[in-house]
């Protein structure tokens, strides 16, 4: 089988992640990857359906390949991601374009069902999610003109939290761990490989509990002693947290295990007790301080970034003052905001969305300003301040000039020779004119 492969992407890192799987799953079998769909006769269109605006932009770009797709009688569509266990009925009926609907677990399965559709020419469903085997493909590097030396590993997949406005526990299924030897494996495989920081990747990160070969459990924070004890290894990110799972064990980590950078992403969603409570996030603000506190208290250093929904069925003024109150007192960095969008067969679906959408964007660009107000604080401190880069790659502008990222993930541009390129080295920052890059000395 030979094929001209177009691969379009939506959505979260572990999708990104799953179609760099993709990717390597069909080189190994000579397909040639092409960057414009009209090259192609293999589309694979990796999908999101977090919110109601991801899933248009999928249902437009299928509806573009409408024409492409009668001149070409050869060629194939197959749908992949979170949009394929949703909303797999209205793919097939609304479109009648795709061929081929293949589940988020279910990738490894792609060179298969594509050669079975070619030879039955029967249109596919195939969803499956009782154990995650797609991860026997192991990542490589794409990028050719920087050395890759962070990348992620999925640690598990989906959620059994059942927050009331979210999809993921629908189309990626309940929790789900890799088994801890497995991720070793590909962890030393990585590292092998230029590798220097592994961003381990899950819906819920601290919900993890491998099975040990022998059948013993391992925990997330067994499982962080483990991956800090891989020598190439210099630094361990995680995303994404919930505050519900996060315990005293994981805590501790950042006590014992310095590879972790002080830096984590941890999703409060709102700021208001009575808005939590609906959303069904199984914490209250008085909580999620407090385990900001404790990590605080053992990592002084620590920035946190977040996850806010705005307009939330319910959400008065006062409620959305208090996430204001809360973004001032915690200091957030880079974070996302989404604005409310119900998700067919979730609770909230079910709730009166109740908060027109000027009102909604208003919030939106109130937090916006407060959370840039807050990097250029961060930046502000880190002036004049020595810190770890990772050194990845030169700039395109200026080869003279090397780049690497902090722990808080600020791109650092310095002067500095090309032997130090996958080093962890020390800058001092000199220049924060720009919010989203800054310059040091080293
Ligand atoms: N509407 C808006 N934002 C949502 N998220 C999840 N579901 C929805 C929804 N229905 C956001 C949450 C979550 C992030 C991944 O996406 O903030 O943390
Ligand atoms: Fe969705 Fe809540 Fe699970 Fe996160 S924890 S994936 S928001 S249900």
């Amino acid at each position: 089988m030979y094929r001209k492969v177009y691969l379009k992407t939506w959505g979260c890192q572990m999708n990104h992640y799953d179609s760099n799987k993709i990717l390597n799953l069909l080189k190994i079998n000579n397909n040639l990857i092409v960057d414009n769909y009209k090259d192609s006769d293999l589309i694979i269109l990796n999908t999101c359906s977090i919110r109601k605006k991801s899933e248009n932009k999928v249902f437009n770009f299928i509806e573009k390949l409408r024409s492409f797709k009668k001149t070409n009688s050869n060629l194939i569509i197959c749908v992949c991601g979170c949009l394929s266990t949703h909303l797999k009925d209205k793919i097939f009926l609304r479109n009648n374009l795709v061929d081929i609907i293949c589940g988020p677990q279910s990738i490894h399965k792609l060179n298969k069902l594509i050669y079975k559709f070619i030879k039955y020419k029967k249109k596919i469903i195939y969803i499956k999610s009782s154990k995650i085997d797609k991860n026997y493909i192991y990542n490589k590097d794409f990028d050719n003109n920087n050395i890759k030396l962070s990348t992620y590993v999925t640690i598990m997949e989906g959620c059994n939290k059942f927050c009331s406005y979210c999809v993921v526990p629908y189309t990626r299924g309940k929790e789900i761990s890799r088994s801890p030897e497995k991720i070793i494996d590909e962890i030393c495989y990585l590292s092998n490989n230029n590798i220097r920081e592994i961003n381990l990747l899950g819906q819920n990160v601290n919900a993890y509990s491998g099975t040990f070969d022998d059948g013993n459990l391992c925990s997330f924070s067994s499982l962080l002693n483990i991956i800090s004890k891989i020598d190439k290894i210099k630094r361990i990110r995680f995303t994404t947290s919930n505050p519900y799972n996060f315990n005293n064990d994981i805590i501790n980590c950042y006590k014992n295990i310095k590879k972790i950078v002080s830096y984590l992403h941890l999703p409060v969603q709102s700021g208001s007790n009575k808005i939590l409570k609906l959303m069904r996030r199984r914490y209250n603000i008085e909580l999620y301080k407090e385990l900001i506190n404790k990590i605080l208290y053992i990592r002084p250093n620590m920035i946190f970034s977040t996850d806010f929904i705005v307009g939330f069925p319910g959400e008065k003024e006062k409620d959305f003052l208090l996430t204001l109150d809360l973004i001032n007192e915690l200091k957030f960095d880079h974070s996302y905001i989404f604005i409310y969008s119900p998700r067919p067969g979730t609770e909230s679906f079910y709730m009166k969305d109740n908060i027109d959408l000027i009102e909604k964007k208003r919030r939106f660009k109130e937090i916006k300003l407060l959370i840039d107000n807050n990097i250029i604080y961060w930046n502000k401190k880190m002036l004049n301040n020595n810190y770890k880069i990772l050194v990845e790659g030169y700039s395109k502008k200026d080869s003279k000039f090397l780049f690497g990222r902090t722990e808080n993930n600020r791109k650092v541009y310095f002067i500095g020779n090309k032997n130090l390129l996958g080093k962890l080295i020390n800058v001092n920052i000199t220049d924060i004119s720009n919010k989203n890059y800054l310059y040091g000395n080293l």
